[in-house]
């Protein structure tokens, strides 16, 4: 068996929320655990933001945050390289390669891409190219998986027919071809209204919120009246208690949903409090945060440039 090279990303868009967490992120802490001998790669997407973040202020704050919300959860900068995507440019160098053997019918087939023109027919060519970038980002680090939240599943696609399509074309074993790896059971988290949660549907429970927020939030779910069980509490309930701990909750408890509320606030601030905790520790030094992604940098850029000399190489420009 070859070396596990494993690397995942998330865009620098603001706060994170549990279905971030439980459907993305926290499998990215159970992996740098599970494989101590795997080489592991944690990315902060900022140029993939930057096809929503134009805002000078924000993307430095949202990058930071993100840095820290990385470290918070677990990653360890000792046994993963934490870097920023924009401080290792054979990223979009890699990226235009790829834009020359990839058509705009493939690219118009991504159900990112048909989401975003849905919306709004003047799309950026960044978010039309957003497949290609995340393929460089993959591929430049011979990823063998990379762990992601559903949605995120065409995107690796995406980077198999591309380094399949970069190997046929110029005739080399450049690229190996990366595997996603996607959590069961957390595949879409639902909000507190019963909605997969997101940023965008304003039915969130923030990662790092406060006891305050935490109440806020689990009293606002939406329950209705048909069942002696809340679905929408126990659904955000089951991310944090085995199925035999919930039934004999919700058993005894049957109907009294001001109980079973109360009780999934006191284990959602069980969870969370230590991380919230580490968190405000590390904001009190941002240069060693700093200091963690330069060092980072300089570990991904290594790998990076060395994997880009031979693509040059494979293309004929070197
Ligand atoms: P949002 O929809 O809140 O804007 P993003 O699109 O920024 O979230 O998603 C970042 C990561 O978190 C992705 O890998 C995505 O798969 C994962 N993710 C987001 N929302 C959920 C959810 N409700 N359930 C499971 N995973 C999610
Ligand atoms: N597109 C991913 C998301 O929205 C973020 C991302 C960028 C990523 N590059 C990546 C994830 C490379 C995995 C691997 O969540």
């Amino acid at each position: 068996m070859s070396k596990k090279i494993i690397l995942s990303g998330v865009k620098p868009t603001g706060r994170p929320h549990i279905g971030n967490y439980f459907g993305a992120m926290k499998q990215m802490v159970d992996l740098q655990n599970q494989f101590a001998d795997a080489e592991k790669f944690f990315m902060i997407a900022d140029y993939h933001a930057l096809n929503l973040i134009q805002s000078k202020e924000e993307m430095a704050q949202f990058t930071l945050d993100l840095a820290l919300d990385y470290l918070a959860i677990g990653i360890d900068p000792k046994q993963s390289t934490l870097f920023k995507q924009s401080d290792v440019s054979a990223h979009t160098e890699l990226a235009w390669i790829f834009n020359t053997i990839t058509t705009m019918p493939y690219l118009m087939r991504a159900h990112a891409f048909k989401d975003a023109e849905a919306k709004n027919k003047e799309i950026n060519v960044g978010t039309f190219d957003y497949p290609i970038l995340m393929a460089a980002d993959i591929l430049l680090y011979d990823t063998t998986l990379v762990p992601v939240g559903q949605d995120q599943k065409q995107h690796v696609e995406y980077s198999r027919d591309i380094a399949q399509k970069f190997n046929n074309v110029f005739n080399t074993e450049t690229f190996n071809l990366p595997e996603p790896l996607i959590m069961k059971g957390v595949e879409i988290v639902s909000g507190t209204n019963g909605q997969k949660m997101s940023k965008s549907y304003n039915n969130t429970i923030p990662l790092f919120a406060t006891r305050e927020e935490i109440t806020k939030a689990v009293m606002g779910i939406v329950t209705d009246s048909s069942g002696d069980v809340p679905v929408n509490v126990y659904n955000i309930h089951k991310l944090i208690k085995s199925e035999t701990e919930l039934k004999e909750i919700y058993d005894k408890n049957k109907g009294k949903y001001k109980i079973l509320k109360e009780t999934l606030i006191e284990d959602l601030d069980t969870m969370i409090k230590p991380l919230r905790k580490r968190r405000a520790e590390l904001e009190k030094n941002t240069e060693e945060i700093k200091a963690i992604l330069a060092d980072g940098a300089i570990k991904a850029k290594t790998k990076a440039n060395a994997k880009l000399l031979t693509i040059k190489k494979n293309i004929g420009v070197l």
